[in-house]
């Protein structure tokens, strides 16, 4: 029966960490800033970014939430985020995802100025991810990468399989993997036969949105199962994009839904709000863009 990976526990860790670190640059005279854009009603993005505001009072960042309606346009948000860009007391700039149909979310994640860019979606960003050194890496993946480390997973060599290729996951978490140098497979929807690849993984990420994809008959005895997923079932239960009771007694470590990933993905917001802060401080510098990381 696996052990489960006690994402909250870790995430207090990472959020203590984050205050001292607050507390470091509110003493050179700099309080970090984090503004948040959200635009329409979406009920998960809502509450996802109550969270994050919560967070960031929490330890001390100064944030600012921009609500605008669904009926906003485009122009209107690219004159937000320009605003944003130009406000020194501004250090990271977040626009929630989903956007509404509509609004070009490549064009508005394009406008973020690439150091205030706190979920790391600008493709110069992206480009750093990919080149295995990055300065700064999106939220998600960036707390799997932090708990496999906290819970000693070897990842050298190991055969990690990330299952969805999203701008916000699945990629990066491949590009991250990668840079640690696991053999790194993706799989998406038009991957024949997923489970095949699934069974050989020593990691598994699922990052998908479908609830309970992943059955126990996809896993290899002994896995490490990390999932990203987060839905409502038919009774209203929160459940994963993998079938805990049906893993978890195949899986040597498995993260549970709640209380795996999700409060990683708040705590490492805190924690790339303040390395955006610093460098934008200059301490230390941060690479021209461009330049190796
Ligand atoms: N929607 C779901 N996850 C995320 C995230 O990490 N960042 C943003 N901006 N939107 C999201």
């Amino acid at each position: 029966m696996g052990d489960i990976i006690d994402g909250k526990a870790v995430a207090a860790t990472v959020t203590a960490e984050v205050a001292r670190r607050v507390e470091g640059i509110v003493a050179q005279g700099v309080r970090p800033g984090l503004a948040v854009v959200v635009v329409g009603d979406h009920e998960p993005s809502r509450i996802y970014v109550r969270h994050k505001m919560r967070g960031c009072e929490r330890v001390g960042i100064r944030s600012a939430v921009h609500a605008l309606p669904a009926s906003v346009t485009q122009e209107e948000v690219l004159a937000v985020v320009e605003r944003l860009n130009a406000d020194p007391e501004v250090h990271g700039i977040l626009v929630q995802l989903p956007l509404p149909p509509g609004l070009g979310t490549r064009t508005i994640l394009h406008a973020i100025d690439p150091h205030k860019d706190v979920d790391g979606f600008h493709p110069v960003n992206m480009g750093q991810v990919a080149t295995g050194r990055p300065p700064l890496a999106p939220c998600t993946p960036k707390g799997v990468m932090r708990l496999l480390r906290e819970y000693e997973v070897p990842i050298r060599g190991a055969h990690a399989v990330v299952v969805g290729r999203s701008r916000v996951v699945g990629r990066p978490m491949a590009a991250l993997l990668l840079a640690a140098d696991a053999t790194v497979t993706i799989c998406h929807r038009h991957t024949d036969d997923t489970a095949a690849h699934t069974a050989r993984a020593d990691i598994l990420v699922v990052a998908v949105g479908v609830p309970e994809l992943v059955r126990g008959s996809w896993v290899r005895e002994g896995a490490v199962v990390i999932d990203v997923g987060i839905s409502r079932s038919s009774s209203g239960r929160l459940v994963g994009d993998v079938c805990f009771a049906e893993v978890q007694p195949r899986a040597r470590l498995i993260t549970p839904v709640p209380g795996g990933v999700g409060p990683m993905t708040i705590a490492m917001l805190l924690e790339n709000t303040c390395v955006l802060a610093e460098r934008l401080r200059g301490l230390p510098p941060w690479p021209p863009l461009g330049s190796p990381a």
